[in-house]
């Protein structure tokens, strides 16, 4: 997409003094938009490339819960819809690796990492989805939850990222508006419908909730890209932001969020500009959190062996690419050489 010329990005000669870090800091405040030609600290490239490519991951590793479900979708309607659901979710991560490339990474490169357990993605991708209403709840709260992470990204300081995150943002929207219909269809239905949703949601309310990542105290990153306008807004910021939006959907819908602290708290000081309030909530299990952040959870090989056999499956078809695009240019160059 934007990587073609750029493939000298990275090898930036110039001296990263305090003034040159002075007046980028500035540009960032003055939210200027850095692009992929701009000299830009070491660092703030590596921390791109970093969120960037575990976000790419996520995007791809997080077609395959859902993708167990398209042959065995209830009706033809919800099939065509979870079908381009889940072909959304491969185009994200085709616009995301195509923005990492700018900053000097291949595409390659970050597929290796991914598959040799180096590079993370997120957390929430590694549970399995045994039941139908499973495609309802990731869409209602999985892609809920990155719609609320997202939306601040498409005001993030680096240009292809933020641009991205535009046709990301919308198309998320609808996909949490398709798993809102599925919730809502279930919630309204049968009383095994009802406890189906009910029981997807017992499972999948606390990793939603983790997907935000660490609490603000335990976050290494948060301080930094913040000063430097990737993120905008903290990982609890944004966790609390969510259970306040989500509660009175719950309600809506008749169904009981698992977690027996869950309170309405007017005092509760969110950080929102002229509004206070917010629901207080149970403890985050942290400890399973990092534990299939490390690679221990209950799907993690599964996802990692099917993106290693898609990839090696791929192999001829990127071959083919290759030899084409070959031919392609030197009978592009022998017609301008024959014009000559
Ligand atoms: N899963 C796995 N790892 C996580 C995580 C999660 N849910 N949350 C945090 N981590 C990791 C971080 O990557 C970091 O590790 P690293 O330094 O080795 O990279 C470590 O935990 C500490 O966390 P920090 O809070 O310091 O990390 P960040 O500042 O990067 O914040 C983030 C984490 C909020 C996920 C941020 O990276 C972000 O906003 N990323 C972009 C959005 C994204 O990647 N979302 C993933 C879901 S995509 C999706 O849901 C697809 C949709 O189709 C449903």
């Amino acid at each position: 997409m934007y990587t073609q010329g750029l493939l000298n990005a990275g090898t930036d000669d110039f001296v990263e003094d305090d003034a040159f870090l002075a007046k980028f800091q500035a540009r960032i405040d003055n939210e200027e938009k850095i692009e992929p030609n701009d000299d830009m600290p070491k660092a703030y490239r590596n921390t791109l490339i970093r969120q960037i490519s575990q976000h790419a991951h996520s995007e791809i590793i997080g077609m395959l819960p859902e993708g167990n479900w398209i042959s065995r979708s209830p009706t033809l309607r919800r099939k065509k819809i979870l079908l381009a659901k889940v072909q959304d979710e491969g185009g994200h991560g085709l616009y995301l690796y195509a923005a990492a490339e700018t900053l000097g990474i291949s595409r390659e490169e970050m597929i290796e990492q991914l598959l040799a357990g180096k590079a993370k993605y997120s957390s929430i991708f590694n549970y399995p989805t045994p039941s139908w209403a499973d495609i309802g709840i990731i869409g209602w709260l999985v892609d809920g939850a990155a719609i609320m992470n997202q939306i601040p990204l498409c005001r993030c300081s680096y240009g292809p990222y933020a641009r991205a995150m535009v046709r990301i943002c919308k198309e998320e929207s609808f996909h949490q508006r398709q798993g809102f219909d599925i919730t809502q269809t279930l919630a309204k239905g049968s009383a095994v419908q009802k406890q189906m949703v009910q029981d997807s949601l017992n499972r999948w309310w606390w990793p939603v909730l983790m997907m935000f990542g660490p609490s603000d105290s335990d976050s290494t990153n948060s301080d930094q890209t913040m000063r430097w306008r990737i993120k905008r807004f903290t990982n609890d910021t944004l966790r609390q932001k969510f259970v306040d939006a989500t509660v009175p959907q719950a309600e809506f819908l008749g169904l009981t969020i698992p977690d027996d602290r869950l309170k309405w708290n007017p005092n509760k000081n969110t950080g929102k500009n002229n509004m206070s309030g917010g629901y207080d909530f149970g403890a985050i299990d942290w400890d399973e959190f990092w534990r299939v952040v490390k690679g221990d959870g209950p799907m993690n090989r599964d996802r990692l062996k099917a993106r290693s056999n898609a990839w090696d499956k791929g192999a001829w078809v990127r071959e083919a690419a290759l030899v084409h695009a070959q031919k392609s240019a030197k009978k592009s160059q022998a017609a301008s050489q024959k014009a000559a």
